[in-house]
């Protein structure tokens, strides 16, 4: 039985003010029927400590301590309580050059210290439109399938963001998302079928409370990776809802 995750991926947003309204978030949620993440800014973590679930970080260095300006580790995130780390999102790759060697080498970083890598994957409105989804979305996995072993990926989570669909309102219908997370599956059991029918397929990309439910309750959706609707205490507890 896969677990269902929710993760809140705050971005460049929120302030202090903003983590104080989350400490009622897990009010009426089932606890044993969602694992539910924040992913704030690295400079509020701390702040929310104490908190009734799990926090995690928007990014990591694949590089060891040391002479690296501006970066944070996987021990840092650890440090400040995280259990998760978001690895590879579309804006990161696009804003920071991170290739999917690099992506593959930070999930296997996270695993090593001891954090759960959610590790991103999907194709702009382009790719899909020229019939190259798959072999896209293929390459992403097989630079994660040719750096972790079959038990380190038993151990990640993949989340499936459809660039087209984040931020812009224009969501993956539950058939469109459903046709992607079953296509991850069956690629990453050639590798291994065992972590492929275990690991946690995510789906993001404009999830709100009004289309949780139904995306949710796809077979191989197991949560979600939220954006906007996340910095928004009563509609991310809904989205929760959905999930659990
Ligand atoms: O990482 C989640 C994010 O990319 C989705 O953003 O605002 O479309 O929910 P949003």
């Amino acid at each position: 039985m896969r677990k269902s995750i929710v993760a809140g991926n705050w971005k460049m947003n929120g302030s202090r003010s903003l983590v104080n309204e989350f400490f009622t978030l897990m009010d009426g949620v089932n606890k044993q029927a969602v694992e539910v993440v924040i992913c704030p800014p690295a400079c509020f973590i701390s702040d929310f400590q104490g908190v009734d679930f799990a926090l995690g970080g928007q990014t990591m260095s694949e590089l060891d301590n040391g002479a690296h300006t501006g970066d944070i580790s996987a021990e840092m995130l650890l440090e400040l309580g995280c259990r998760y780390v978001i690895v590879g999102h579309s804006e990161r790759r696009e804003d920071h050059g991170e290739t999917n060697d690099m992506v593959a080498a930070k999930a296997a970083k996270a695993l090593a210290a001891g954090l759960t890598p959610i590790i991103c994957v999907g194709e702009s409105l382009q790719t899909r439109e020229a019939g190259e989804l798959e072999s896209f979305i293929a390459a992403q996995l097989d630079a994660l399938t040719a750096t972790l072993s079959a038990s380190q990926l038993a151990q990640a989570v993949i989340a499936y963001e459809p660039i087209w669909a984040i931020g812009t309102g224009k969501t993956a219908s539950p058939e469109q998302a459903q046709q992607v997370h079953a296509f991850i599956r069956s690629h990453l059991a050639a590798f291994d079928s065992n972590a492929a029918a275990s690991l946690p397929l995510l789906y993001g990309g404009s999830v709100n409370s009004a289309n949780a439910q139904e995306l949710f309750a796809q077979t191989d959706i197991d949560g979600g990776l939220i954006g906007g609707a996340s910095l928004k205490v009563d509609e991310f507890r809904k989205v929760c809802q959905a999930a659990g």
